[in-house]
Formats: structure tokens, C-alpha cells, sequence
């Protein structure tokens, strides 16, 4: 925790500037509550920006200014005019990398007042982290075609995992299970598929449990991810920390975010939690193209992904009081998380939450 908090701010595409900005307005309010400094400086980054330069998504000055900070609040990318993956790719991920965010950190949680489409399961039932790995697996980036568009076509996508991306990751998760000091009982649950991904999945069992046995007050338990998405459903009681690999962590995070209310209430860190790492965070739904500009679109994820920042930030006691306005709105006040059916505007739902911080 510093005296001042320094925070860069990415509206991007669509909907994301939107939430971003009362995501902004519930950050300088706390701040002043809370008697902390707060600096925020705004970056341009967009695929309408990406259309009108002629194909610069960001640029190396651009990264290296955000490198200088140690948040990164982040709105949404995607434009309906760029084609899919252009945008995701040299943006989205290129930060990932770049700032070697090796924790995805997505909090599962069921608030008050929020419709779940599991029948018979309340917000004790669901409340886990999910710990995606971030930087490694199918999302590296490596393979290549061979014979391309013959009808001997080979297509190759290589899922990377080494000894170091996976022990930081395992690790970091255990120490979360750790510190949540779950009162159900600490638990890490490691999610993979060793039963067919019998090498690079090996590695991330053998690393679990080498690692779990500095962890002896940790219950360590496996699951293959299919499985996972089967429980996940049944009995989501019985996760507390899941830790995972990048594209399993990627689908079954959005499973999770819809049985905790949907993409207008989930978010997500992209951690670097070394020394001078610069994290990033983010609501974990897209540009919603259709609800931009129509002040509907539920910035709870986005706010949430606020909370997350203070956290990291080492500032508990804000994070909680963001925590707690945001349990308080949708417990009492908001009609629905759909956009549009909120009972309230976007704008709205920002105020309400600094109203009752
Ligand atoms: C997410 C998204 C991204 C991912 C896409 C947009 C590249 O789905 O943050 O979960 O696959 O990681
Ligand atoms: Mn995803």
C-alpha cells in the first residue's frame, strides 16, 4: 500500500468504457473515504483507434508507459468491424504477455439478491477462485500449417506448459487457499485432464503435489476438467480454490461466471505478483457491440474488477467497502444483472454504489 495509488485506465471497445467509468467513479470516491491519493491516467487503446491508424493496436512507447504502473483498469476489446482474434490477440494478450501476467484470478461468488441458474443453491453454496494459469498452453501462440489449404492440410497448435509456469502458478494458488483460511477447510483442487494429457499434465500433477508438501494444512484434491464442469453444476459447495491450466481455466471460468450471475457480474486479475509486476483488471464480459452508448449495460463486473485492484494494492479495507456496496445494491436494489433489466442505468448503478460505500 502506497500513499498514492497510480492507475491506468483502458475504456477499450463498446460497452467497456462505459462500465470502466463508473468502475473510475466508485474508485475515486473510496479513495476519498478512505483519505488515499489516486492518479488516474487514461490510454487510447481501441479496435475503432486500431481502424483509423491503419494497424497499430498498441504501441512499444504505449507498453512501455503502461509498464510504469502497477494497475491496469481495463474496459472490454473486440469491434464488430476487425475480424475475431486480431484484437484479442495484439491486445488482450499481448498485455498478458508482455507483463508475464501469470495469475488469471477469478473470483466465483454468488451476491445477494442474484439469480442463479442452478435451482436450490444460495450464495454460501457458491463461493470459490478460480487460479488460471496465464501464460502458457494453447495460448503461446506456437504451431504452423503444413500443405495449407490442400486437402492434405496439417494444422498444428502447441500447448506449452514448463517446470517454472506451472510451480509459480501451483504455488501462488496454494498460498491464496492459505490465506482464505476457508472455514469449510482450506482446500486446492487441482483441474486437468491427466488421463489423456499425459505429459503436459504430468508435469502439472507432479508439481501440484511436490509443491502441495509445503501446504500440509491444504487439502489437495484433482479433478479432470469434464468432471469439474459436472460438479461445478451439482455440488459447487465443495470447491474453494480451483487451480487450472490457460485454456481449461478459460472455459470453465465461463461456465462459473454464468452460475454466478452472468458476464455483467463477473471479473477477472491478470496478475504479475512479483516485484514491480504490472497487473491488469478487467470485467470478464465483451464489448457488447448492441448495448453500447444506451447507458444498460451492468457495470457490477466492472466494479468488482475494482475491488480486486484495491486488494492487490493492498488496500483491504477499500476493497472490502467496495465489496460490501456491491452485496448491498444487488441484494436490495437491483432488479436483475441482464443489461436493460437492471431497474436501474448504468450511471445509476455506479452512484448507488458509491452512495452506499
Ligand atoms: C478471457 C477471454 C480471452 C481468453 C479471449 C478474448 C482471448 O475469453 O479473458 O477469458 O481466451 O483468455
Ligand atoms: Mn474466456
Amino acid at each position: 500500500m502506497n500513499d498514492l495509488l497510480r492507475v491506468a485506465v483502458i475504456g477499450g471497445d463498446g460497452t467497456g468504457p462505459e462500465v470502466v467509468a463508473e468502475g473510475v467513479k466508485v474508485l475515486k470516491e473510496v479513495a476519498k473515504q478512505e483519505n488515499f491519493n489516486l492518479e488516474l491516467v487514461d490510454f487510447d487503446i481501441c479496435g475503432a483507434r486500431y481502424l483509423k491508424n491503419g494497424g497499430v493496436i498498441i504501441s512499444d512507447d504505449e507498453i512501455a508507459e503502461l509498464g510504469k504502473f502497477s494497475s491496469i483498469l481495463f474496459g472490454a476489446v473486440g469491434h464488430p468491424d476487425v475480424a475475431p482474434g486480431i484484437l484479442e490477440k495484439g491486445l488482450l494478450l499481448r498485455l498478458r504477455f508482455e507483463f508475464d501476467q501469470y495469475i488469471n484470478l477469478r473470483p466465483v461468488k454468488l451476491l445477494p439478491g442474484v439469480e442463479t441458474p442452478l435451482r436450490d443453491k444460495k450464495p454460501e453454496d457458491l463461493d470459490f477462485v478460480v487460479v488460471r494459469e496465464n501464460t502458457e498452453d494453447m495460448y503461446v501462440g506456437m504451431g504452423g500449417f503444413l500443405k495449407k489449404g490442400t486437402p492434405d492440410e496439417v494444422a498444428m497448435q502447441t500447448a506449452v506448459y514448463t517446470r517454472k509456469g506451472c510451480e509459480r502458478c501451483v504455488r501462488w494458488a496454494y498460498e491464496l487457499a492459505r490465506k482464505r483460511n476457508n472455514k469449510k477447510g482450506k482446500r486446492l483442487t487441482l483441474v486437468a485432464k491427466t488421463n489423456v494429457l499425459t505429459y503436459g499434465h504430468d508435469l502439472w500433477m507432479r508439481t501440484f503435489k511436490e509443491v502441495g508438501e509445503e501446504y500440509p494444512d491444504v487439502e489437495q484434491t484433482y479433478n479432470h476438467v469434464d468432471a469439474c464442469c459436472m460438479w461445478m453444476v451439482k455440488n459447487p459447495e465443495y470447491y474453494d480454490v480451483i487451480v487450472t491450466t490457460n485454456m481449461f481455466g478459460d472455459i470453465i471460468t465461463d461456465l462459473a461466471g454464468i452460475l454466478q450471475g452472468g458476464m455483467g457480474v463477473a471479473a477477472g486479475g491478470n496478475i504479475n505478483p512479483d516485484e514491480g509486476g504490472t497487473s491488469m483488471y478487467e470485467p470478464m464480459g465483451g464489448s457488447a457491440p448492441k448495448y453500447t452508448g444506451l447507458n444498460i449495460i451492468n457495470p457490477i463486473a466492472a466494479i468488482n474488477a475494482v475491488a480486486m485492484l484495491l486488494d492487490q494494492e493492498g488496500y483491504a479495507k477499500a476493497a472490502e467497502r467496495v465489496s460490501k456496496a456491491v452485496q448491498i445494491v444487488t441484494g436490495t436494489k437491483m432488479k436483475s444483472q441482464t443489461a436493460g433489466k437492471m431497474g436501474y442505468s448504468t450511471s445509476e448503478i455506479g452512484d448507488l454504489i458509491c452512495e452506499n460505500l
